[in-house]
């Protein structure tokens, strides 16, 4: 028993009212001087893959819904032929006109008569519409070319839904009979930001136009050139989080063999990225493609997870070991060169000529996805062709197995758990046990599955319970990362929930998880010290973490009842001001939305602390994080 236990200091002020009756006492004694392992500075990160237009219409900032018309049904939705009645213009997909090996077909407009007061051409309705702002530089490009009539010039418009009115416009002055990228930038000036706007390209003269690749981006993150939107990758910034695991998921599989990851296919020029079909439903642009997920690492300052593909289709298909497994190795062997080589390898000079001379440093990289959904048993084989080539070029980067195998001994292995809040809070314990000496472990892909489109609040108790068993076993549980992370909340945008992000074209919100993952990273000591709780109700979860000034707290009450708790303090003494916070709502399936996004978020306050004991009360249906400034 430490002897200074009677140098009790309230914290009266964090103590909340409430009618319930309260849990009986808790007591959780923090043994500080007695440290049991070194937390995983890669603890938290992101998990990223195209699904519930995640990058095309949503973390990829262009604005071009079906850009270089892939998608089915391009006619119907996308895009619309705008003319009067006397115009008979007419508009196609013409599949045998494009300006590249990659993108050969392209939209084909023929205009018989169109005059300044009649102008023809074609409509673009945009993701959901065009989110547009005020006093904003829109940067528009396409590639087109006419037949020897000309149609020019061309108009390139931002025009209002209902009224028609264009707030933005430019003219292409001319163009020629041979494909060429024409740009132009679209200001804005004052009006209100709205997402009833659409695209209008249109001629005031008679002949034959074609067009693909029609671009428009607002500004983006870092002002890179296509690039991404802003305020999400603020939203991933106040994540903290250390790594990206990328392209995913089912993304990096496909549906078939066919329908692969082929990264070859997602680098240079956009012209010269073919797209391909997504296993969620809608085509991929690729404008997000290789380079661009490690530019997005270095934005921010994230350690990539290279995920690459490993022969294992959705259909439960796969490549079999050996000959025909061979060139999908040398394709990740290449993919790892194109990221980490010099300028004097093949695909280091690849790299360089997209645009990006220095190397990204590449720490892990996974062997496909999930492939303990094949029963074939070829994953053993497929893992260890991949595993000797990997290793044996490049020895440092740690190989992550996605299911158990037993040939080579992987130094992680990806577990993806997605469960209910319950299901949850029985499972905190799940790596107390596990053996030490085995492969580490990548938690890749969690969420408690509550709450649509994004998580409520009960899956926020569901995954702070969850996180507090990851921290306590963190020297073997190395890193974690939630799935999927985003959701474009407009109709039709979502194919799996619960997200931990949504948005619509304007705006975007964090799920109440979110607020409690971010609380979570941004408060992570550097070692686990000894600790015990007793006397606490079966619904409340804690874990301590500390660095050289601070024991750090986490605590989730998902009972509706507070529950009062003395912390004990043995080998430091608190002094200084402690922070709190507290993301609470008074019922499990309160939640944030769109149009309320911040009906939940973390409320800070603070205190001055001294002495060894201190006396908390968490509120029923509360996530805290206690940060305690020690001497
Ligand atoms: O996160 C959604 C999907 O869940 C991922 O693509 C896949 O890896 C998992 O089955």
């Amino acid at each position: 028993m430490n002897c200074c236990l009677r140098n009790a200091l309230a914290l009266l002020p964090l103590a909340a009212a409430s009618l319930l009756v309260a849990q009986s006492p808790a007591e959780l004694t923090i043994h500080a001087d007695q440290r049991l392992h070194a937390v995983s500075p890669m603890l938290y990160g992101l998990m990223t893959e195209e699904i519930n237009y995640s990058y095309d219409g949503g973390l990829y900032a262009e604005m071009v819904r079906n850009r270089t018309l892939r998608d089915e049904g391009w006619e119907q939705q996308d895009w619309t032929l705008l003319q009067n009645d006397k115009a008979g213009a007419s508009m196609e997909m013409d599949p045998k006109s494009g300006p590249s090996a990659a993108l050969t077909n392209s939209l084909k407009l023929e205009v018989k008569a169109a005059s300044a007061t009649e102008p023809v051409g074609v409509r673009n309705n945009g993701f959901w519409g065009y989110a547009l702002r005020p006093n904003t530089a829109y940067s528009a490009s396409l590639y087109a070319r006419t037949d020897a009539d000309g149609a020019g010039p061309l108009k390139v418009s931002l025009v209002n839904n209902q009224t028609g009115q264009s707030v933005a416009s430019a003219s292409i002055p001319a163009m020629g009979t041979a494909w060429k990228q024409y740009s132009v930038v679209l200001h804005t000036g004052a009006m209100t930001a709205s997402a009833n706007y659409h695209l209008e390209l249109t001629v005031t003269h008679p002949g034959t136009l074609w067009m693909t690749l029609v671009s428009v981006f607002p500004p983006t993150y870092h002002g890179r050139a296509n690039g991404n939107r802003i305020d999400l990758m603020e939203k991933m910034a106040a994540m903290h989080p250390q790594f990206l695991r990328f392209p995913g998921g089912n993304y990096l599989e496909g549906n078939h063999l066919a329908d692969w990851y082929d990264w070859k296919k997602t680098i240079g020029p956009l012209v010269d990225r073919p797209t391909h079909p997504s296993p969620w439903n809608y085509h991929s642009s690729d404008g997000l493609g290789l380079l661009e997920f490690f530019e997005w690492c270095e934005d921010l300052h994230m350690k990539p997870v290279l995920a690459v593909y490993a022969g294992y289709s959705l259909a439960h298909e796969h490549i079999a070991p050996g000959r025909d497994l061979a060139p999908y190795v040398q394709d990740a062997l290449d993919e790892i060169e194109y990221a980490t080589g010099g300028p004097e390898t093949k695909w280091g000079a690849e790299r360089v000529r997209d645009g990006h001379p220095a190397p990204f440093a590449i720490p892990y990289v996974e062997i496909g996805n999930e492939d303990w959904f094949d029963k074939s048993g070829s994953y053993e084989g497929r893992f260890a062709q991949f595993y000797d080539a990997l290793k044996a070029k490049y020895p440092a980067i740690e190989l992550i197995a996605t299911a158990p195998v037993k040939s080579r001994r992987p130094d992680v292995l990806d577990e993806h758990f997605y469960k209910s809040a319950e299901e949850f809070f029985a499972d905190t314990h799940h790596y107390d046990t596990t053996d030490r000496k085995g492969p580490k472990i990548f938690v890749g892909e969690y969420a408690t599955m509550e709450g649509s489109p994004t998580a409520d609040f009960g899956a926020a108790l569901g995954d702070a319970a969850w996180l507090t068993g990851l921290e306590r076993n963190s020297d073997v549980v190395v890193m974690t990362s939630y799935a999927p992370m985003f959701v474009n909340v407009n109709p039709g945008g979502m194919q799996w929930h619960p997200d931990l992000i949504g948005y619509d074209g304007l705006n975007s919100y964090g799920s109440p998880s979110y607020y409690a993952l971010a609380m979570f990273a941004g408060h992570l000591g550097q070692s686990v010290p000894q600790s015990t709780l007793s006397g606490a109700g079966a619904r409340v979860f804690y874990s301590v973490t500390e660095d050289h000034a601070h024991v750090i707290v986490k605590l989730v009450n998902a009972a509706p009842q507070p529950q009062s708790l003395s912390i004990h303090l043995d080998g430091a003494t608190a002094q200084g001001t402690a922070e709190l916070l507290r993301l609470h709502a008074d019922t499990t399936a309160a939640t944030n939305s769109i149009a309320h996004p911040e009906a939940i978020v973390p409320v800070r306050s603070s205190m001055a602390v001294s002495g060894n004991t201190l006396q908390h009360t968490i509120p029923g249906y509360s996530v805290e994080v206690l940060e305690i400034p020690t001497r």
